[in-house]
């Protein structure tokens, strides 16, 4: 896609709105991946037609899966677990995913063919290591030795060998890349999860009825899987994404005299980090309708304007709200006092370093920050009204240039967004929702 920026120059007036956001990223990737692996043809719906999802797709027909999309269904074709069509030299593209590379490395690795994972500019720059470690442990080779990052060759296992692993991470993709290496590698592969991150490809698994076991510990979860034990297609329904829901959760909050109704989103307690934090500021939030459906929590997302306050958020809150820390301190900068974020560090890990960008964007509008290490402090500015030009770099991070476009319709001035093209790899109607909602915007390529 052609590179484009946003130039914002008027604040969005109330709104009262019903919308839907696109379906969720984590569990589209899972649903292509996991459904890849059973027999059969698996059915999916509402599956995100974003960036990341297509180079999830492109990666599996390259590796020789057959998907075809049929009146908004997407049909995935399984042939059983080790039926990817692999050869030496063969190249798959993750594009700007960190998911996509992770997860499908984990697949890989009990093929022994020599295979190239690329990634973009920002993807390769991400770790790695956090993988290569644990699947070399079931026999794959990765080369160049002690390369940390993409582009990289794996060379999978032949004879694999099942393993058990401690997650201290908090990373879902570590641990998903381990439960995927693991459903074609014999015995049985352990992982001590002693820092919880999403559980969508566990509760995937279960769902389909997989061979997975999850034991629930005081201090930790230990996943079990017993391998080579093939599972059936299966049929999925895949809810809004709470990470797009974010953006409109924060914008509404922050609009006087405005109410917005987000319709079937996961609301999976491993991702609802954002809910909770916003409520301790305040926030006049409500979970509506909410049912457990294919195997995760679903439901609708009420919010109301609020007057919010400033918190002190705690480490613990991190995994389960990862990627809307970004949008989460522009909250903060509106509120009333000086709000604390702790444990931050895999922020500056993610499409960009997110950290150091969104308190040096914060900084550059005038909202003072203090930035020590894996800690941000904001003093919030509830009364800010910027009447200048900005021109904001968002170093091509979907995230960083949503939740900037939010705080374009808050604090008013003329902003430019630069590269926001990036906002197609999670989140495509981004642009289509917020004009529903009345904001203003030019595009400028
Ligand atoms: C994801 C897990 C998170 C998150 C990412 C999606 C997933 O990354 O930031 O956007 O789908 O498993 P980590 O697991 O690396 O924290």
């Amino acid at each position: 896609m052609k590179s484009f920026s946003v130039v914002v120059k008027k604040k969005i007036n109330k709104f009262d709105k019903t919308i839907f956001v696109e379906g969720d990223k984590s569990l589209s990737h899972r649903a292509l991946l996991i459904s890849s692996q059973g027999y059969g043809i698996s059915k999916l719906r509402g599956l995100l037609e974003s960036e990341d999802i297509l180079n999830t797709i492109n990666a599996l027909k390259k590796l020789g899966v057959k998907i075809i999309k049929y009146k908004n269904i997407y049909h995935v074709y399984g042939n059983g677990l080790g039926s990817f069509k692999t050869k030496n030299n063969l190249t798959i593209n993750a594009g700007n995913s960190g998911t996509l590379a992770r997860l499908l490395m984990g697949l890989l690795t009990t093929y022994p063919h020599k295979i190239k994972i690329i990634g973009d500019k920002s993807l390769s720059k991400r770790p790695m290591e956090r993988i290569i470690t644990p699947l070399g442990k079931f026999g794959a080779t990765f080369m160049p030795k002690n390369k940390k990052t993409l582009p990289c060759y794996m060379i999978g296992s032949e004879m694999p060998i099942a393993i058990s692993h401690k997650e201290k991470i908090g990373s879902a993709q570590v641990k998903s890349s381990i439960i995927l290496a693991s459903l074609n590698t014999p015995g049985i592969t352990k992982i001590k999860e002693l820092k919880k991150s999403r559980d969508h490809t566990e509760n995937m698994l279960k769902f389909i009825r997989a061979k997975i076991k999850i034991k629930k510990f005081k201090t930790y979860n230990l996943i079990s899987i017993e391998g080579q034990k093939d599972f059936k297609a299966f049929n999925l329904n895949i809810p809004g994404d709470m990470s797009s829901a974010a953006f409109f959760i924060v914008l509404t909050l922050l609009t006087k005299h405005s109410i917005i109704k987000i319709k079937n989103i996961n609301l999976n307690p491993t991702r609802t980090g954002i809910i909770i934090i916003l409520k301790k500021m305040n926030a006049k939030i409500k979970l509506t309708n909410v049912k457990t459906k294919y195997g995760e929590k679903v439901g609708d997302i009420v919010v109301k304007s609020s007057i919010l306050k400033s918190i002190n958020c705690p480490a613990s809150l991190v995994p389960s709200t990862i990627d809307e820390f970004t949008v989460l301190m522009i909250a903060a900068a509106k509120a009333k006092g000086t709000t604390t974020f702790s444990g931050l560090g895999e922020l500056n890990k993610k499409e960009s370093p997110r950290l150091n960008l969104m308190n040096s964007i914060l900084n550059q509008v005038g909202i003072k920050t203090k930035l020590k290490r894996e800690t941000i402090k904001i003093i919030g500015s509830p009364k800010i009204n910027l009447n200048k030009s900005y021109t904001i770099n968002s170093h091509f991070d979907h995230r960083v240039c949503m939740s900037v476009f939010v705080m374009c319709q808050i604090f008013g001035g003329q902003i430019k967004i630069k590269d926001f093209n990036s906002v197609a790899t999670s989140f495509p109607s981004f642009l289509y929702l917020m004009k529903l909602l009345g904001a203003k915007y030019e595009i400028k390529k």
